[in-house]
């Protein structure tokens, strides 16, 4: 299969959201007594998603409350707390999946080479994760808002990696993947309710924001809120500026 870059596609064919908006598990296609692990598997929706098609799966995560409330959701599946840069499983695996997961990983090329171990040969490696340009918008108000508010913004703060499709491609086939579809598509997310942007910097700015008193966090939000309505707030609706990458790679 050729390689799909998505970005110029999404501009030329509409038809782009349905081919690749599918839900991510319908592309990994799980089948009856395959060995499949869920990489950052949160709280385990997808994992049980995945053992629903008679998968037999196992769901990792580095964090432990993740793990724990995914165990308590679904007792008869396994889940473990493990990180990903130091797992060290040997051909297991037919199926290596994860979603919203790996752009939180700072140790990538790690990673990609516990994966790739622990997968069987020819087993398929099929992920989702933001790439590049993800939450542009956002973090580019949480950096304009911290200067208006005299507050550093540290760059050795920022939690993630969003890579260009042919840069996150070239990693993989340096682990040794063949890489089968990879593309980089624009999802608006909306996110809920009125303080649905605030919530989101409550949860997802602590990083950026760890060396920032309580009081200044408030007025970063507030400010982040005027920056944005103007260009993410629609119809009473935040969105944010999600951009994904997708791809499939075979061992
Ligand atoms: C995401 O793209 O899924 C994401 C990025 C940063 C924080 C939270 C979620």
């Amino acid at each position: 299969m050729t390689t799909q870059w998505n970005a110029s596609l999404y501009d030329q064919k509409h038809d782009f959201v349905s081919k690749f908006g599918a839900n991510l598990v319908d592309v990994l296609a799980p089948q009856t007594q395959e060995h499949i692990l869920d990489v950052g598997c949160g709280t385990g929706d997808l994992a049980n998603e995945i053992a629903s098609f008679g998968a037999i799966v196992r769901g990792m995560d580095a964090s432990k409350e993740m793990i724990g409330s995914a165990q308590q959701k679904y007792p008869t599946l396994a889940f473990e707390t493990q990180d990903a840069a130091t797992m060290d499983y040997t051909n297991q695996f037919d199926a290596v999946f994860s979603n919203a997961a790996l752009h939180w990983m700072k140790q990538q090329e790690k990673v990609m080479a516990n994966i790739y171990r622990a997968l069987k040969p020819h087993g398929r490696f099929v992920a989702e994760m933001g790439g590049q340009g993800n939450i542009a918008s956002i973090v580019g108000a949480l950096r304009q808002s911290m200067e208006e508010l005299q507050l550093p913004y540290k760059e050795q703060y920022f939690p993630w990696f969003f890579p260009a499709a042919e840069d996150y491609q070239a990693m993989l086939e340096n682990a040794g993947f063949t890489v089968q579809m990879m593309t980089l598509y624009e999802r608006p997310t909306p996110l809920q309710g009125d303080d649905g942007l605030r919530n989101w910097l409550v949860m997802f700015s602590n990083n950026i924001l760890q060396h920032v008193s309580d009081d200044d966090k408030e007025l970063v939000y507030a400010k982040c809120e005027e920056l944005l309505k103007p260009t993410n707030y629609q119809n009473k609706q935040w969105i944010a500026d999600y951009w994904r990458l997708r791809f499939v790679a075979k061992k």
